[in-house]
């Protein structure tokens, strides 16, 4: 029997120009390279401009999806944009990418899933294709994660950059198998609010009334971060009957690459299938899974066909896996 799936038209990102490495931190603050490379992977973040906001750099994702797509904006009826670090408290910076794009039919709203919120968007946006509630959307992760950084403590500050990525989806009918079909093959998410105070904000509209800075506990988010992502994998290649043989590429939110590491290590994905941007990027929470899903799809990597595993765990704690045939 038909299946209505979400099919990606599209991808695109963009990072903010200014490149911050480990060595500038390090002249800053108490930290090195080594250190910062050893236990993360990372090499160097992007840092929005002053006066650049998260809505800038997603309209300017959104609109390279669009031609990547070859789609104009006003096919586009739904916009779903997963960020932590919205311009303002309300409206949703979904509505201003919305209105950049000359767009004025349709929805489009926010959602907070931190850095699990594009695996969560990609979810929402497909139930609702699928349902026939809308035709065509734009997920987007954008975020601008420098500004709620406590740029002197050194156990957060050196983890995490700015950018943003989108993706197109349209509601198309396949033939309905999980293991052919184009598009959104199945989604898994999750969430345990005992553990909201390991990774939060120490700020908001009704608690402070300041924005706040993130706070961690790293070793823990540490500790329970590998066998998250690999659960709700596993779950994924349950509802399918697919397997880590089957998977073409493995795109996970970049946090950590040690993380990584042992996440596709325990799952036998190979490493050559693991598209790594951490080094580059840093953790760009929301925004981390569509820019990397855009730079192997630049470089050549991700093709028509293949199938590609996406996984995010982030605060809250959040998680969730998405299974895409390109
Ligand atoms: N430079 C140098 N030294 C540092 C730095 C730094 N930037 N940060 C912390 N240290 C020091 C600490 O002060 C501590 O020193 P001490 O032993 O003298 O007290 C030492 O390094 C070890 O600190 P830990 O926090 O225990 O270091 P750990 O090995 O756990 O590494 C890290 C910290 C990288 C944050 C790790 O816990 C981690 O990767 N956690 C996962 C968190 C993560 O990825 N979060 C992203 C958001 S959540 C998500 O997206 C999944």
């Amino acid at each position: 029997m038909t299946k209505i799936r979400s099919v990606v038209l599209g991808c695109g990102s963009y990072l903010p120009e200014q490149v911050v490495t480990n060595a500038q931190l390090a002249a800053r603050i108490d930290t090195s390279d080594e250190w910062i490379v050893q236990r993360t992977g990372i090499r160097e973040r992007h840092i929005a401009a002053e006066g650049e906001f998260t809505s800038h750099l997603a309209i300017k994702a959104a609109q390279a999806a669009l031609t990547d797509a070859g789609l104009d904006a006003q096919s586009i009826d739904l916009i779903v944009l997963a960020t932590s670090t919205p311009d303002n408290t309300f409206p949703a910076t979904a509505v201003a990418v919305q209105h950049a794009l000359g767009i004025n039919h349709g929805a489009a709203f926010d959602l907070q899933a931190v850095c699990s919120g594009f695996v969560f968007a990609l979810a929402t946006a497909d139930n609702f294709l699928r349902t026939g509630a809308f035709k065509r959307a734009l997920v987007i992760g954008a975020e601008t994660f420098s500004r709620i950084l406590d740029w002197n403590d050194r156990g957060t500050c050196v983890l995490f950059g700015d950018g943003a990525g989108a993706v197109v989806l349209e509601a198309q009918e396949q033939p309905g198998q999980a293991a052919t079909d184009r598009g959104i093959v199945t989604t898994h998410l999750r969430s345990d609010g005992r553990h909201k105070a390991k990774l939060f904000v120490d700020g908001g509209p009704s608690s402070t009334q300041t924005v706040g800075h993130l706070r961690m506990e790293g070793r823990e988010v540490f500790k329970h971060a590998v066998g998250m992502i690999t659960d709700v994998i596993v779950d994924a290649f349950e509802a399918t009957g697919l397997n880590a043989d089957r998977i073409d590429w493995f795109v996970p939110h970049q946090a950590n690459k040690r993380i990584i590491d042992a996440s596709a290590h325990k799952l036998h994905i190979a490493p050559e299938k693991v598209v790594l941007t951490v080094d580059r990027h840093g953790n760009t929470s929301a925004a981390s899974i569509p820019l990397a899903l855009s730079v192997a799809r630049k470089d050549g990597r991700i093709k028509r066909g293949d199938m590609v595993l996406l996984e995010a765990m982030g605060g809250g704690f959040t998680w969730g896996s998405a299974l895409v045939r390109w």
